[in-house]
């Protein structure tokens, strides 16, 4: 049976309990919606933790544009129902003024790591999920926090912001899990059309094409200029990004004499989709 909880204050309490009992606390934050690359995560934690904590908050600081507020898709009941079935503890559901009570005034931004790509397209994005997920961390106490490696940049900015503020908990970013065609699992795919959803793997098409051309010799600008080229030949009407980066520091990446990561951002309908491979 998944408890659950509201208010952060009931929260504190079952975790300190369990904590008084040794148990290692494992959290899972997501904003709902809730599909299999989520349930991947629960599944992670409950296999590397005593106590499995799932949050849901939509949180309002880390959208830039209302409309994208408004539209994200929202369904407690069958997101409980799916937390059920995974064995998942705790579901830890506040409201906004739970969250971010009235005279609320802190700002976590982290520098860096979540100035491009996103950063870059979706002003303030960043700060808003580095101060949502240091309230988080705050909150549950967890010890083990997972993350999909769907967002990749995301999980470099909170490894960067546990590291940099001694936030006692461990990152275990996890991976993307994708759909048949290769389309990664996201919240918004279901805001796709029938005949979008039909185009959307191209975007994983081209980055895998432009990966394989690189690690095979092709220079970086031509292979990526290819894919930008492929996607939008594919029906999507905007590449945002497309771009070979480091892997850890999100530099540009202009060689592959480190680890480095493909990612991009691409408008379909009125979906904008993202994605990542490494190199
Ligand atoms: O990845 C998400 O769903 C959100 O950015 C997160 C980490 C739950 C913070 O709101």
């Amino acid at each position: 049976m998944t408890e659950v909880i509201r208010s952060a204050a009931s929260l504190r309490e079952k975790v300190s309990a369990w904590k008084r009992s040794g148990m290692l606390v494992g959290v899972v934050p997501t904003m709902g919606a809730l599909h299999d690359g989520h349930l991947s995560l629960a599944r992670a934690a409950r296999a590397q933790s005593d106590r499995v904590i799932v949050t849901i908050f939509v949180n309002p600081m880390q959208f830039n544009n209302p409309e994208d507020l408004k539209k994200y898709p929202r369904d407690e009941a069958h997101d409980l129902a799916l937390l059920e079935a995974e064995g998942v503890d705790v579901l830890f559901a506040p409201g906004p003024e739970e969250v971010y009570p009235e005279g609320f005034a802190t700002k976590v931004s982290v520098a860096g790591v979540s100035g491009p790509m996103e950063g870059a397209f979706r002003p303030g994005h960043f700060d808003g999920v580095a101060t949502v997920v240091t309230k988080l961390f705050g909150m549950t106490q967890a010890g083990r926090a997972f993350f999909g490696e769907k967002d990749w940049q995301q999980v470099q900015v909170v490894e960067r912001l546990v590291r940099d503020l001694n936030i006692p908990i461990r990152i275990i970013p996890c991976p993307t899990i994708r759909e048949a065609d290769g389309l990664a699992m996201s919240s918004r795919n279901v805001r796709l059309t029938a005949e979008e959803r039909a185009l959307a793997p191209a975007l994983h098409g081209a980055m895998q094409g432009a990966a394989a051309a690189i690690r095979g010799g092709a220079p970086v600008e031509a292979a990526l200029g290819e894919a930008r080229a492929a996607v939008l030949a594919a029906g999507f009407s905007g590449v945002e990004y497309l771009d070979l980066r480091d892997a850890e520091t999100l530099e540009v990446a202009t060689a592959l004499d480190r680890p480095a990561r493909l990612l991009a951002a691409a408008v379909l309908g009125e979906v904008r989709l993202i994605d990542n491979i490494a190199v």
